[in-house]
């Protein structure tokens, strides 16, 4: 209490004659429930001109709300979408949003107009009812739980009850256990998709016959799906074909770009792309021979491999990555490598640097 009695801002509380004075404390400057205002009619509530413009406005403001919405509606056919033009999937879209925004702005202007000015004005009070329940029904609560704790036993059988409270307490624990799975120390994504069975020399080979592939017989237009050899006997076979899935088609020499290092990659304009998408992880199963476009049939994400499978449609962001490859002695197709970068859908980790 010594170290009190300079404050002036505290004062002892009241607690009645049976309390030592000054066990407790208030602070002196606590705020005064200052109640409501003054009622202070409205513009509308005295004057009835004013109450006539005002519902004026409201109506001419569902108005526009309406004109708003057939604007959406004409314009949905004034101004179609047409096959290949994105401008006018650009120009559609813009003006039915702007009919349709303009349709619920003013809908929601004119209704809380009307509520401000026009309703019925006065201050409502709800007094709030105490949360606690009354005696009789504390006193059944309490009834309850003595029944349910004779009935089960859970104070007497002390053994099962802190059984119980450990298997409880122990549950959440698996799941810490499989959230270690997302952490580095199960190996990140960069390492398990940056290699795959590919390697120097692996021969390309038909899915899923494993029947390997000669470059004579890959002629232009054609497509392959294509595995490494030896994956039919891989001991993980599906999670390998998972990742070293190929498509392979030949297209004709000097009609696809070719970047700077990667000169060596097609043989004689045979070119081998991960099968991967770069989206999801979907197989990219559809070849449009004479676009040389790539589809993959989960979100439409379109390759381009005339221009190393550059994404030119769909959700992916990044191109397939390309198997280097060439022919051994015999004529056969065989990696050069393994991909040069990680294969399949993007990740947190993934970086500039694939060297893993
Ligand atoms: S997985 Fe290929 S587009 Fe989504």
């Amino acid at each position: 209490m010594a170290d009190h009695e300079d404050r002036t801002d505290l004062v002892p509380v009241d607690h009645g004659a049976e309390r030592d004075p000054g066990t407790a404390i208030v602070r002196s400057d606590a705020l005064e429930n200052p109640g409501l205002p003054p009622h202070r009619p409205r513009v509308t509530d005295l004057d009835p001109k004013a109450a006539k413009t005002a519902e004026r406005l409201i109506v001419t403001l569902f108005y526009v709300s309406l004109a708003g919405s057939i604007f959406s509606m004409a314009a949905y056919f004034a101004f179609p979408i047409r096959q290949n033009d994105l401008g006018s999937v650009r120009l559609n879209n813009l003006l039915i949003g702007l009919g349709l925004a303009f349709a619920l702005l003013a809908i929601g202007v004119a209704a809380v107009h009307w509520g401000k000015v026009l309703m019925v004005d006065h201050e409502g009070v709800d007094i709030r009812h105490p949360v606690r329940g009354d005696a009789q029904t504390r006193e059944r609560a309490v009834d309850i739980m003595r029944t349910a704790d004779r009935e089960s036993g859970f104070n007497r059988r002390v053994l099962i009850r802190n059984g119980m409270i450990t298997a409880v307490a122990a549950l959440p624990f698996p799941a810490i256990f499989l959230f270690r799975d997302l952490g580095p120390a199960a190996g990140t994504p960069a390492a398990a998709f940056s290699h795959t069975m590919w390697s120097e020399g692996v021969r390309l080979t038909k899915d899923p016959t494993g029947e390997p592939i000669l470059a004579s017989d890959v002629t232009i237009g054609s497509a392959f799906h294509v595995i490494p050899e030896g994956l039919n006997e891989s001991e993980h076979k599906l999670e390998e074909k998972a990742k070293a899935a190929v498509l392979l088609m030949r297209l004709e020499p000097g009609s696809f770009e070719v970047s700077s290092g990667r000169e060596d990659w097609n043989y004689q304009g045979i070119l081998a792309y991960s099968k991967i998408c770069t989206h999801v992880g979907c197989p990219v199963a559809l070849y449009e021979q004479q676009t040389h476009h790539l589809l993959c049939p989960c979100h439409q994400s379109t390759f381009d491999i005339t221009r190393e499978a550059e994404v030119i449609f769909g959700p992916a962001v990044r191109p397939l990555p390309q198997l280097p490859i060439t022919i051994d002695s015999q004529g056969y197709l065989v990696a050069r490598s393994d991909f040069t970068e990680p294969v399949g859908p993007s990740f947190w980790e993934r970086t500039g640097d694939y060297d893993v």
